[in-house]
């Protein structure tokens, strides 16, 4: 059985004796229901580092929607299951009051890179995890973070973070893993009904569709309507955006010289869905 540690104190203590056998400590920060898209993660740490900690906590702060938050999954059990066959070295899952004790009045907040795209969908949504990131750093005392490109957007605000906060923890982008009809994983893909699991890789295949004809000249406004197109007719309640962005700095881009990233957010079945890829 895998250790699960639920305070501080003892995450910290455990922590502090692996760094003072000179162990590299690696973290996966997740919000459990967890997939094999996760499950990369925490084995590309196991590969990469002496100790892994894989930490399990719905944080509150980064929930924009209420119910969003209450209908988020918990499946504890089962995952602890899947990180043993891993293995990782523990589980960190603390109840919100641990991680934010009465009292508690410090936000982390990234300019920038947060601002467009779900920063604008879901305002909160990136000072939420900016906090918690810098705060599961500080309690598992990590030297590497491993996050998914899945959440293109989301990795770029902690490497920003870790950069102008100036902390000690290297950042590890890992490839987003997909079902075998091309659906990212994502713990909220079981809300999907069996219809709507059956239209959702065409949010997959219409980004990928309009990278191919950006990069083979097409206009880029042009492939970018027909995708939306694509995924309101395959019925995509919403297509919230479809965006050719500049990978680093999610602004605009029209620079095909520059590393660009296509990234989407839209609805089907009442499960908003997200996805990215390189153009
Ligand atoms: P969560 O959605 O549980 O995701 C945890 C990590 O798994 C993130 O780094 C995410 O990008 C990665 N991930 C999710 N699906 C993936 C997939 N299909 N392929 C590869 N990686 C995938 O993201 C969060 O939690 C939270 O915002 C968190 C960083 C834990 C802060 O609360």
């Amino acid at each position: 059985m895998i250790p699960i540690l639920r305070t501080v104190s003892d995450m910290r203590a455990l922590a502090r004796s692996w760094r003072a056998a000179g162990e590299v400590v690696g973290v996966v920060p997740t919000m459990g229901a967890l997939h094999d898209g996760h499950l990369s993660l925490a084995r590309r740490a196991r590969a990469e580092c002496d100790r892994v900690v894989t930490t399990i906590f719905v944080n509150p702060k980064q929930f924009n929607n209420p119910d969003d938050l209450k209908k988020y999954p918990r499946t504890e059990a089962a995952d602890a299951a899947l990180l043993a066959t891993v293995p990782v070295d523990a589980i960190f899952a603390p109840e919100p009051d641990e991680v934010y004790p009465e009292g508690y009045g410090t936000t982390v907040s990234v300019s920038g890179v947060s601002e467009p795209l779900e920063g604008r969908m879901r305002p909160g949504h990136f000072d939420g995890v900016a906090t918690v990131v810098t705060k599961l750093f500080g309690m598992v005392l990590a030297d590497r973070g491993y996050f998914g490109q899945k959440d293109w957007q989301q990795l770029q605000v902690v490497q920003k973070l870790v950069r102008d906060l100036n902390l000690a923890v290297d950042i590890v982008g890992c490839e987003t893993i997909r079902d075998a009809d091309g659906l990212a994983m994502s713990s909220r893909n079981v809300r999907l009904t069996p219809a709507g699991r059956a239209k959702a890789p065409v949010l997959y295949a219409a980004i990928s569709a309009a990278a191919a004809d950006i990069r083979a000249g097409h206009a880029d406004r042009m492939a970018i309507r027909e995708a939306a197109e694509a995924m309101r007719a395959a019925g995509f309640e919403r297509v919230e955006y479809i965006e050719l962005r500049d990978a680093a700095t999610l602004m605009p881009s029209d620079d095909p010289t520059r590393p660009r990233r296509m990234l989407a957010a839209a609805w089907l079945d009442g499960v908003r869905l997200i996805d990215n890829i390189p153009v």
